[in-house]
Formats: structure tokens, C-alpha cells, sequence
């Protein structure tokens, strides 16, 4: 089991934020989280990544809680992917996606950097090894960023709207570079307001809302019979 969650509930305040979650995820899922803005799903996602940390509640990893003193085993192992890329600026494109393996000691920096080129091979960018994020579409910032992620060889990759903040004509190569990597053994969690590419992507579907659960299942079961009416809703609201 890669992730067991046990009633795992986050206040901000006295705002709940998340109630009570119970899930278990297993090897090689491909989750997508979809649900109403504000329903906790960053907040979910960031709980499984200790970004943040629970008001009760476990996340166990592997069976290992998540914590301050475990937090080094975790490291490298579940990587992130944002909705803003979270790039380093002053940094060139190879130097932000070579950083984590060269700092954590995980790769000699040549090691780093063979590998880092053969992926941006893969995705078309090795002429843009040099250039600076801000002279990247959005697009391929998201691309590299991904890659980024990979380079570190993760057991899981959480990925929170990675397409949200782009122009429509750029969604399409960061979620096929997205379905691409899926084709890998790696566990991923997806929140996505894009339902086809849920639809195409998960083995398995959760509905969040007000901080719960309120379905699980297969895209079958989500997509074609939701079983509450918030879940019709909300279908009905996205067509
Ligand atoms: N750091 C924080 N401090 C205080 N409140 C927060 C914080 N982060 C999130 N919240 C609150 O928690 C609730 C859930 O937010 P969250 O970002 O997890 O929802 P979401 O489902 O990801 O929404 P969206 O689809 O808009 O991204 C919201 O009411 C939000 O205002
Ligand atoms: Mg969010």
C-alpha cells in the first residue's frame, strides 16, 4: 500500500477544511481528484506531501506516518507538480532540473546532466537547455517542470491542476506528457478540472467536496453513474 489516510481532518481556524478523509491508495494508481473550488482538494494533496500538516489524523506512507521526523525518508520520493510551475527564475532550464538530484546527492552533476538532456530530448526542449523560464510558454515551463520531477526518480507524483494557469492551446502537450509518464509505474494523484483527460487517464476517480470524499470509484461509476446528486450537479454544471 502506498498511502493509507486515516481520518484525517484540517482546520484553518475554525474553518474544516478536510473531514475526516479515510482512503487508502495502491501501487501504481492513477487517481484524479475532481470537486468544486474550495472543496479541499489542495489542501488534500499538500497533506500527502506534509506541505501541510494535519489537525488529527494520519497520512501513513509505505507504513510509515508522515511527520517532522520521518520527513527525510520521504524525500524525492513524492514528487509535486503545481498549477505556476514553481520554476526557479534566475535559473536556466537545465539548472532547475538538475538542482534537487545534484543537492541531494543523488547524481554526480554530469550523471545529472546526461539524464537531464535525454528528457528534454523526449519532450522536444533540448535546444532551450540554456534559456530562462521566462522566456518559456507556459506550456513548456509545465513540461519542464514535470520533468523536473521526474529526475528524482519518484514513487509518486502529485499533480494539482498543472493545467489550469495555461492557454488553451498549451493544455494539450502537458496532459499528453502527462499520460505519457502514467505509461511509467509510478503512483499519480491528479486534481483536474479537465474531465476528458480524467475520463481517458484514471484507473480511479474522487469526488471532493466540503472537505470529504463523496465518491470513489471507477470513471465508469463517476462519470456515467453518480450515485449523489452533488456529484450530478456538478457534472451537470461542468458540461
Ligand atoms: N493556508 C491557508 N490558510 C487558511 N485557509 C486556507 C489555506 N489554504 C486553504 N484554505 C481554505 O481551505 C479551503 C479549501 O481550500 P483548497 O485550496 O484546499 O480547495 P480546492 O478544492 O483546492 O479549491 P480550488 O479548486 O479553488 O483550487 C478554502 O476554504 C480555503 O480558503
Ligand atoms: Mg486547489
Amino acid at each position: 500500500m502506498v498511502y493509507q489516510v486515516k481520518n484525517l481532518t484540517k482546520k484553518f481556524g475554525e474553518n474544516l477544511v478536510l473531514d475526516h478523509i479515510n482512503l487508502e491508495v495502491k501501487e501504481n494508481e492513477k487517481i484524479v481528484i475532481i470537486g468544486p473550488s474550495g472543496g479541499g482538494k489542495s489542501t488534500f494533496l499538500r497533506c500527502l506531501n506534509l506541505l501541510e500538516k494535519p489537525t488529527s489524523g494520519k497520512v501513513i506512507y509505505h507504513n510509515q506516518e508522515l511527520n517532522e521526523k520521518t520527513y527525510k525518508t520521504i524525500q524525492g520520493k513524492i514528487g509535486m507538480v503545481f498549477q505556476n510551475f514553481q520554476l526557479f527564475n534566475n535559473m536556466t532550464v537545465i539548472e532547475n532540473i538538475t538542482l534537487a538530484p545534484i543537492l541531494n546527492k543523488i547524481m554526480s552533476k554530469k550523471e545529472a546532466y546526461q539524464k537531464a538532456r535525454t528528457y528534454l530530448k523526449q519532450i522536444h526542449l533540448e535546444e532551450k537547455e540554456r534559456t530562462y523560464p521566462s522566456d518559456l510558454s507556459g506550456g513548456q515551463r509545465q513540461r519542464v517542470a514535470i520533468i523536473r520531477t521526474l529526475m528524482m526518480e519518484p514513487e509518486v507524483i502529485l499533480f494539482d491542476e498543472p493545467t489550469s494557469a495555461l492557454d488553451p492551446e498549451m493544455i494539450g502537450e502537458v496532459l499528453s506528457l502527462i499520460m505519457e509518464v502514467g505509461k511509467q509505474n509510478i503512483t499519480m494523484i491528479v486534481v483536474t478540472h479537465e474531465l476528458s483527460f480524467a475520463y481517458d487517464f484514471a484507473t480511479r476517480v474522487l469526488f471532493m467536496d466540503q472537505g470529504k470524499i463523496v465518491e470513489d470509484g471507477d470513471k465508469e461509476e463517476i462519470f456515467k453513474h453518480p450515485k449523489t446528486e452533488r456529484l450530478k450537479q456538478f457534472l451537470n454544471n461542468t458540461k
